[in-house]
């Protein structure tokens, strides 16, 4: 059950908040919407900075209630991400259980952790010092008891690999088919390239094979791919120098990108940075601020090669000259465009008006 952050980091945020424009109504609104209808998740993650500031960015939404944080390798190794979840969970002061999974890939090879967010995953900027630890059960049982427990009603947002939820499914399949919708942040999208390989992105490269298990499952899955978190969509460094302002909760999140900020500009690329996970959530928790989608059937290529990873999208209504519609089942809402120039403004609104829920 997510609770109210903590005093401290509401402080932190109330600096900013009120000049975020948040006014009495909306914070008698929030309040009320706090305890009402608010759609059930799970934060599947291999927390680096992104996922850090999409834990966030859920905390501080009043259409959501986090019921758990599950861990698995991907941006760094699995203690290291479960240690990231805890310090991010505990800096907002939610007390929301964590859960370690899979550190291996779905199909028992190693996983080796790759991080452009510098090696802790948080920026190297000594952030990291949770107090708290994982709980006992594993991932999996949770998720799997999570769903018994919500049927038809928990929607998981996988930030990371999908190994979890893959393995979910393979424990108990009867339970998973009861889970309301998936939300992954993963693939190139419609039309981006990816980034681990010209066709395919980081999570869905890091286990193909588990990906290509949660689309063919059949469970409704909202993709949401690099292509939609480029472009406007990106924060810029005047949006970082404004989070830095918004207390200890926009220091840390600003300190976490500093190494993905440091590759980008090593990397020739502009003055600003994609916040993939942050710009999924942003869908999950704001599904006006998907502007297009397309129902599709999602492939997922698993075999070794140049297109490994590679998610190909089977557009419903297109007649595809050599494949017969009827073959496929078109679980896939793939995210095609977003309300972009609203993204970080949002962000920071949204924590706004936690604090004004609050006060
Ligand atoms: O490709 C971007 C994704 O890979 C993000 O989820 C980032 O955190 C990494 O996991
Ligand atoms: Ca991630």
């Amino acid at each position: 059950m997510k609770k109210k952050m903590s005093l401290l980091a509401l402080t932190g945020i109330l600096a900013f908040g009120l000049t975020a424009g948040v006014s009495a109504s909306d914070a008698s609104e929030t309040a009320a919407g706090k305890d009402t209808d608010m759609r059930k998740i799970i934060i599947d993650t291999d927390t680096g900075a992104d996922d850090a500031a999409a834990i966030i960015l859920a905390a501080c939404s009043p259409e959501v209630e986090i019921m758990g944080v599950t861990v698995l390798a991907g941006n760094v190794d699995l203690e290291q991400g479960t240690k990231n979840a805890l310090a991010t969970l505990e800096l907002i002061g939610c007390d929301v259980p964590v859960y370690k999974g899979s550190e291996i890939r779905y199909d028992g090879s190693a996983i080796t952790p790759h991080s452009v967010f510098g090696a802790d995953g948080m920026g190297d900027m000594d952030l990291i010092h949770p107090e708290g630890s994982a709980e006992e059960e594993d991932a999996v049982s949770y998720i799997l008891d999570t769903v018994r427990s919500n049927p038809g009603e928990l929607e998981i947002v996988m930030l990371g690999p999908a190994t979890n939820i893959a393995r979910a499914i393979d424990t108990d399949p009867k339970t998973m088919k009861q889970v309301k919708r998936i939300w992954s942040m993963g693939t190139p999208g419609i039309k981006g390239p990816g980034n681990a390989s010209p066709v395919a992105e980081f999570n869905v490269y890091l286990d193909a094979p588990a990906y290509r298990r949660v689309l063919d499952f059949g469970v409704p899955v909202t993709v949401i791919g690099l292509d939609v978190c480029d472009g406007e969509s990106k924060w810029s460094d005047r949006d970082f120098e404004k989070l830095f302002a918004f207390g200890r909760v926009g220091q840390y999140v600003t300190n976490s990108f500093d190494k993905i900020r440091e590759y980008y500009k090593n990397n020739g690329s502009a003055d600003s940075v994609m916040n993939c996970d942050g710009t999924a959530m942003m869908c999950v928790v704001c599904p006006e601020f998907i502007t297009e989608s397309r129902l599709c059937h999602g492939s997922c290529i698993t075999d070794p090669g140049e297109t490994y990873g590679q998610v190909i999208f089977y557009q419903k209504g297109f007649t595809y000259d050599m494949t017969q519609e009827g073959e496929f089942d078109y679980n896939v809402t793939l995210v095609c465009d977003v309300a972009r120039m609203t993204c970080f403004m949002e962000y920071l609104t949204r924590m706004g008006s936690l604090i004004a829920s609050v006060y």
